[in-house]
């Protein structure tokens, strides 16, 4: 604080609550992984499923907080035996705190700056940036976005989650009568002031209507001053990402679940279906974030403006694919018991069918064998199998279950 200013109100709220929370004595419970940044997204999204991880690779975690993509990245990219020098960037003493204490209980290491965001040109190039619930809490989030643009290396690429407004319909107009009843108290009474609010709400009240806010609120003191407390937050549609990205010099690649953004399974009526089918890409996820309603964040990949081309995996006979985390086993035994699956995502079920036989594609996937070594082995033509893989594809593809990544080099 110099000559009587105040102190930053965001720096306030996560030097006295770091979020999300996380204890560094349970950190070998498990290794919690997530979208942005797991490393197969990154080789996925920005590399085209063929990056050479042997290669020096630079990556800033922007905004890293009490380190869950730091902690990710570093533990995968060590168990691959990855050329990756991590950086940690956050404003906030009290949450590197955690974060440095999470990678040595892993004996794990990374750079670590106690810096503003917009900072980040000045410690680069980075080859990747990760930057998950940060942009929307800045003053100007357009100069942090192009500030981390600025820090890129080509050929790098950023990993982002925005707040969206429709999935947490009710918290903004908490957050105005939350800043008008205790804007002016010391948080830790504005957090208990705010308990004794929400005990008795009118059951009327947007918050008291949205039940897929629950797990935030009931994320303790941290989680309940994130959500409605927070002195700047402001979400992003569908639109208002897209318009982020461009007024930043970035360019969109792909929401991390496609799916998502796809309005033909939520609309019935297939005159209706044909005319949602006819819009850009921009302006169908636009109308599927609406009309789904439950999205209460995008998480999404860019690259700067103009260096968008052929950053995104292809199908190909070379291509080597992964599944994210444990789900493969599970997905292979619903297809081949129920030929097919159910996945629910923010309250919303999407079923898929599928033919028994590409039950067998997903036990022949290891990430070392390509598409094409997985169709000898499993002894079908090349074409038969291109057709089959790509059945399976399109489902798992739209919700983040499968990755190309050939680890190149390691
Ligand atoms: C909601 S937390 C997200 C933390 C982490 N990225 C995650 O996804 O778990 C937001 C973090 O951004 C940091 N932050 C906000 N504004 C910042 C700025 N201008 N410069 C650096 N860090 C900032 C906060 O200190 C906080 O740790």
């Amino acid at each position: 604080m110099i000559n009587g200013a105040q102190p930053d109100p965001v720096k306030r709220q996560y030097e006295a609550y770091p979020y999300p929370v996380r204890d560094p004595a349970r950190e070998m419970d498990e290794l919690m992984i997530g979208s942005p940044s797991h490393p197969l997204e990154i080789d996925h999204f920005i590399f085209g499923g063929n990056r050479d991880w042997t290669q020096p690779t630079r990556i800033l975690v922007a905004g890293g907080g009490t380190g869950d993509a730091l902690v990710m990245m570093a533990q995968i990219f060590a168990d691959w035996g990855a050329n990756v020098e991590l950086h940690y960037l956050d404003m906030s003493e009290a949450s590197r705190a955690i974060a440095e204490a999470r990678m040595a209980a892993r004996g794990l290491g990374a750079t670590y700056h106690t810096a503003d965001l917009l900072s980040a040109p000045d410690l680069g190039p980075f080859d990747y940036i990760d930057c998950c619930g940060v942009l929307h809490h800045l003053p100007d989030p357009v100069a942090g976005a192009s500030a981390l643009k600025s820090a890129l290396a080509p050929g790098g690429g950023i990993g982002a989650m925005v707040y969206a407004p429709y999935g947490r319909a009710g918290v903004y107009e908490m957050q105005d009568v939350l800043r008008t009843l205790v804007g002016n108290d010391q948080p830790a009474q504005q957090v208990e002031l705010s308990r004794r609010l929400l005990s008795s709400l009118p059951p009327t009240s947007g918050i008291a209507r949205n039940p897929f806010l629950a797990d935030h609120i009931s994320a303790g003191d941290a989680g309940l001053y994130d959500l409605l407390l927070h002195s700047r937050d402001q979400a992003y549609d569908v639109d208002g990402v897209y318009d982020l990205l461009d007024a930043s010099g970035l360019e969109l690649v792909s929401f991390s679940m496609p799916g998502r953004y796809n309005p033909r399974p939520l609309i019935a009526d297939e005159e209706l279906r044909k005319r949602a089918e006819a819009l850009s890409p921009r302006a169908a996820g636009a109308l599927a974030e609406r009309l789904a309603g439950n999205q209460k964040a995008h998480v999404f990949y860019a690259v700067p403006k103009g260096t968008g081309e052929g950053r995104v995996a292809e199908v190909k006979g070379s291509a080597v694919p992964n599944m994210v985390g444990p789900r493969g086993a599970e997905l292979a035994s619903a297809i081949w018991e129920n030929g097919g699956f159910t996945i629910t995502v923010d309250g919303l079920t999407v079923e898929r069918n599928l033919p028994k036989e590409v039950a067998g594609i997903i036990t022949g996937i290891d990430g070392k064998r390509d598409l094409n070594a997985i169709g000898s082995m499993l002894g079908w033509d090349a074409k038969t199998f291109l057709l089959g893989f790509n059945n399976l594809y399109q489902p798992l593809n739209n919700f983040n279950f499968l990755r190309f990544s050939a680890r190149r080099g390691l």
